[in-house]
């Protein structure tokens, strides 16, 4: 048996109901590549979400979802504004830029949010032959950092992109979380954010694997499924993603999943923040809390508990829950804190 995991939601295992769905259509033969019966249903499906027709694309990953999608919005000579610690300019090895081909510009962030005064000192030389030119915006929906975009600032965000004509694109990898911390839906997020593509997350969110790109202007949509088999991108067994995405929208259970992530992290924010020690950084707003602890604690909290240093210079850790956390885990790991509080000086 592995340590309990706050590392990550990527740690947990794939939530019963989504493991069903997958066993559910694990029934004869089907069509492949996205011709089958559950593809066809779960586009049905997310367009409803949405309310109004979009294009949707299966696929297997987070990173080959926003790469996709960047490479579907951008030419070689183009560049897409971004957070400085964006999935996409941190965690992707440079994939946006090497596959799909395109700049990156990462923009200083706070708390992992961009905001119109940083974009506008980024919005520079249009026209000009000897620069790259930006042609998209990425915002994170959650942010890397837990913190949520309220509905004002997608509004002022989205409103700047489209006046400076520029798409702008969601990683919203952790995207049912945002509608849950916002009490809102998935689709006034689109709409106050006038997004052109979403990627949408699965795995994180209790799938086994998959994500979606979700087209909601029909014109970027065209040349993508030549852009995904390209890529490495088409599922040809996709009716166990479209499952998954048909059961994860069925009943609200995408809504119940990421309240309990949420309402997990919530508590463990409320048993650690009056710790003296311990530093809570960012606004507790997705299914994360950053906290900065003495060096020290680190190695015997790691003993009992895995979890990731977000931080190795200022040792803030990143503790994330996810469907799985129970209360006897968050108990457990705050029971430990405070007794490694007791048990030092370092604070
Ligand atoms: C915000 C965000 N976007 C994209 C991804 C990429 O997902 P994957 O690891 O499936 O490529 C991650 C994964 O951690 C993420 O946190």
């Amino acid at each position: 048996m592995s340590l309990v995991s706050f590392g990550s939601d990527n740690h947990s295992g794939v939530h019963p109901s989504l493991l069903k769905a997958i066993h559910d259509a694990n029934i004869g033969d089907a069509p492949s590549y996205g011709t089958d019966e559950w593809t066809l249903a779960a586009e049905k499906k997310i367009s409803k979400i949405f309310g109004k027709p979009i294009d949707c694309f299966f696929v297997f990953n987070g990173t080959g979802a926003n790469v996709t999608a960047l490479k579907a919005l951008t030419q070689t000579w183009q560049s897409v504004l971004v957070s400085d610690v964006s999935h996409l300019n941190v965690d992707e090895c440079a994939a946006p830029e090497a596959l799909a081909g395109c700049k990156l510009i990462p923009v200083p962030s706070q708390n992992g949010k961009l905001s119109v005064d940083a974009l506008d000192s980024f919005l520079i030389r249009r026209g000009d032959q000897h620069f790259s030119q930006a042609q998209a915006i990425s915002i994170t929906q959650p942010t890397e950092l837990g913190t949520c975009y309220s509905i004002e600032e997608l509004k002022t965000i989205g409103s700047w992109a489209k006046k400076n004509k520029l798409f702008l694109h969601i990683d919203g990898a952790r995207f049912a979380n945002a509608a849950v911390s916002l009490s809102t839906s998935l689709k006034n997020i689109i709409e106050a954010a006038q997004a052109d593509v979403l990627s949408m997350g699965g795995t994180k969110n209790g799938f086994m694997m998959g994500e979606a790109v979700i087209f909601f202007n029909p014109a970027l949509s065209q040349n993508f499924k030549y852009i995904r088999k390209q890529f490495l991108q088409l599922p040809s067994k996709s009716r166990f993603i479209a499952a998954q995405f048909l059961a994860y929208f069925e009943n609200d259970l995408y809504l119940e999943i990421a309240k309990h992530s949420l309402s997990a992290a919530e508590k463990l924010y409320q048993l650690s923040k009056d710790i003296p020690a311990v530093k809570i950084c960012y606004p507790r707003q997705s299914n994360a809390v950053f906290a900065q602890i003495p060096q020290s604690w680190i190695k015997p909290l790691r003993e009992k508990f895995f979890f990731y240093v977000w931080d190795e210079k200022t040792f803030t850790c990143r503790w994330m829950t996810s469907w799985n956390t129970t209360d006897e885990n968050i108990s457990a790991f705050a029971r430990e804190l405070k007794n490694i509080q007791s048990n030092t000086k370092d604070f």
